[in-house]
């Protein structure tokens, strides 16, 4: 059986946080890190154009990688292009969608708080979601326009505003009727990236849900029985983070990567349409 080798795909820096629950999961699977930096932000961009853009990359990426497994480590790409990607690639891909299952099950309220990005949150997906199994709550999902850049700022090694931060989490914070908003679901890959920060500036604490874990348990399900996650002998696998942009572009990404476990950097410089 040959080592597992796993794609992680984001915009940017965000899957990170998949990726180390990945880590975390399968400390001996071989990672390889992708973002589509030069199209970062995903969540701005209108859905056919995403849609080609993400199978485009994807493409390019699969054929160099050859992995495994895929995770969309992205909520704005997987509720917008997951269903095409199984059509067009045979590799499994795993998806990341807003965990509001678990919010709506685990809610004492009924209020639940969806953070995600604009494109998120304008998906049929994400009403799906809830229609199927929030039916029961108030939720309330909001499309934070600043979030994601924020994260990346801060990996970067830029401090985060906080009352830019407040003012972006505030619509999912609501009190009413004697009852407030108990739960609220990181429907962005990037949001736990800031978990210290949303700490300091929530009005009351709330429970966060971060799919992750969950996200590479599947990963360790879905890879079982077909390649091996275990160390056999080998050395340590490389983690290598490939990015469309030039190394220009990323040059300050690149420690941030790095310090990630991401250290090998390949550029393949394809510029957003
Ligand atoms: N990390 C991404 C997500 O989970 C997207 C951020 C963006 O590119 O807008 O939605």
């Amino acid at each position: 059986m040959s080592t597992a080798r796993v794609l992680l795909f984001d915009s940017g820096m965000g899957g990170l946080t998949v990726a180390r629950a990945v880590r975390h999961e399968l400390p001996f699977a071989q990672l390889v890190y992708a973002a589509d930096n030069a199209a970062f932000p995903f969540g701005a961009w209108p859905e056919d154009a995403l849609v080609r853009r993400i199978l485009a990359v994807m493409a390019e990426l699969v054929d160099r990688v050859h992995p495994d497994l895929v995770v969309i480590a992205c909520n704005t790409a997987s509720t917008i292009a997951l269903a095409q990607l199984r059509d067009r690639f045979k590799v499994p891909f795993v998806g990341t969608v807003p965990a509001i299952k678990p919010a709506a099950a685990q809610t004492k309220s009924g209020i639940v708080g969806v953070l995600a990005t604009p494109g998120t949150v304008r998906r049929e997906y994400t009403h799906g979601l809830i229609q199927s199994f929030a039916a029961n709550c108030r939720v309330l999902l909001h499309g934070a326009p600043g979030l994601a850049e924020m994260a990346e700022r801060k990996l970067k090694g830029t401090a985060v505003d906080l009352d830019e931060l407040r003012a972006e989490i505030s619509p999912v914070f609501v009190e009413e009727q004697g009852r407030r908003t108990d739960i609220v679901v990181l429907g962005c890959t990037h949001y736990p990236l800031l978990s210290d920060e949303l700490a300091r500036v929530e009005p009351w604490v709330v429970r966060y849900i971060d799919p992750a874990p969950a996200i590479a348990r599947r990963v360790a399900d879905v890879l079982s029985g077909s390649v091996t996650c275990s160390p056999s002998g080998r050395v340590p696998p490389h983690n290598s983070v490939l990015l469309t942009s030039d190394r220009t572009a990323a040059a300050d990404a690149l420690p941030a990567y790095a310090r990630m476990g991401f250290h090998l950097p390949e550029f393949l410089a394809l510029a957003a349409p």
